[in-house]
């Protein structure tokens, strides 16, 4: 799969655009404050209806205007696909505006969801960084993304799960009288502990599968000089289990053991939705004792087994976007980046301040672009 063709009218701060595209590298070069970013979302937004960067589409209409459309044409199995994306600013009454989107494949208005099913893409930009460094709830959230695009049934699970515990959550909040309260969480454990486990064990099962690929990805990138390994934490289990059965039966024993506590803090202190996962490098936590270098490549590992898992599902790879990846990486894990992209034959768009990272064989392959000002410009 790869895009053709973009062409955009007044969409951030490109008021006028029309580029073509090579199946294999593209390479954007500029300064901060050009472009760079805004042309990678925009590619997002042609083959995922949505932008990677913000929730408020509002962001996309160019500041001076009221409207814009994005044009893209997408080469899938041999078949050619044009995409349309209008955003139009409409005056409902004084002062207040509506938000129109409308996408379109080959002139046919459609659903997102559609759009999703047929395009994919997988995005590195500087802000997946936090997936090592910020919050659990961040890793929760990519695993939950992660999964549920490869097993819908994971997502029905997720918001099973997620609508239990706010009923469970709510007795423990509210309930005055001590005796009903124990008897009213008793109706929501049983579901709470079949649709948890299920969660952790699903988890359980896909960082394994991910660490077998980023560890790979990880290991041609450093030479073989570092190794990646992924560590589910659960707040119900010792090790990872992979027995749905003693996970459940971990996940009981925890509730009941720790009800009073429970009681106490008013909240429910066991399940997946408290879980994490560690990233390791040669043993270590990056989290804490990893470098800026280190943290950025496994993202990148990361993202690119997220790659393969996409390969192996849709038979075709995604679109990858990589938005400022050169930064932080010595010469060396440059190369093997590259190299490792050119060989998978994926069509990669990469953003960059300097075309002194590539090396020639690299800027041999590919075609090289400056954004300037909201312009771009053939080098
Ligand atoms: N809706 C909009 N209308 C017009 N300009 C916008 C809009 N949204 C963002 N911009 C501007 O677009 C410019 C380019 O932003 P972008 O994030 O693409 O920069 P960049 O080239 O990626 O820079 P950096 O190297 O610093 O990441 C910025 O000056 C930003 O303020
Ligand atoms: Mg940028």
């Amino acid at each position: 799969m790869y895009l053709k063709t973009l062409r955009l009218n007044n969409y951030r701060n490109f008021l006028k655009l029309s580029i073509n595209f090579t199946p294999n590298l593209n390479i954007f070069i500029g300064d901060n404050a050009q472009g760079k970013t805004n042309l990678l979302e925009a590619l997002y937004l042609i083959i995922r209806g949505n932008s990677y960067r913000t929730k408020n589409d509002q962001e996309l209409i160019n500041w001076s205007n009221k409207s814009t459309c994005l044009y893209g044409e997408i080469n899938k199995d041999e078949e050619n696909f044009q995409i349309n994306l209008s955003l139009e600013k409409k005056l409902e009454s004084f002062n207040k505006f509506k938000l129109i989107k409308t996408i379109k494949i080959n002139q046919n208005i459609q659903r997102k969801s559609i759009l999703n099913k047929e395009f994919k893409g997988v995005v590195f930009s500087p802000e997946h960084l936090q997936i090592i460094k910020g919050a659990p709830s961040i890793r929760r959230k990519f695993l939950n993304e992660q999964i549920s695009q490869i097993y819908p049934l994971y997502y029905r699970h997720l918001t099973d799960y997620y609508r239990i515990l706010g009923q469970r959550n709510n007795i423990l909040k509210k309930e005055i009288n001590q005796r009903g309260l124990r008897e009213r969480l008793l109706i929501w454990d049983p579901q709470l502990i079949e649709k948890g486990s299920f969660l952790i064990l699903t988890r359980i099962r896909f960082l394994k599968k991910i660490n077998y690929l980023a560890d790979k990805f990880h290991q041609k990138i450093t030479k073989g000089k570092e190794n990646l390994k992924i560590i589910y934490q659960s707040n119900i289990l010792k090790d990872q289990q992979e027995n749905i059965s003693f996970i459940s039966r971990a996940f009981e024993d925890k509730i009941k053991e720790h009800k009073e506590k429970e009681i106490k803090y008013k909240i429910s202190l066991f399940g997946p939705h408290r879980d994490d996962f560690l990233v390791c490098i040669n043993e270590f936590n990056i989290a804490s004792y990893g470098s800026q270098g280190q943290q950025r490549t496994s993202v990148l590992s990361l993202k690119l087994a997220e790659l393969e898992l996409i390969k192996e599902r849709e038979g075709v790879y995604p679109i990858f976007l990589l938005d400022d990846v050169m930064s932080e990486l010595d010469e060396e894990r440059r190369h093997f980046l590259l190299e490792l992209i050119m060989d998978k034959k994926v069509q990669t768009f990469i953003t960059s301040i300097s075309l002194d990272y590539f090396n020639s064989n690299i800027k041999e392959k590919s075609k090289i672009s400056k954004i300037e000002g909201g312009k771009i410009f053939a080098l």
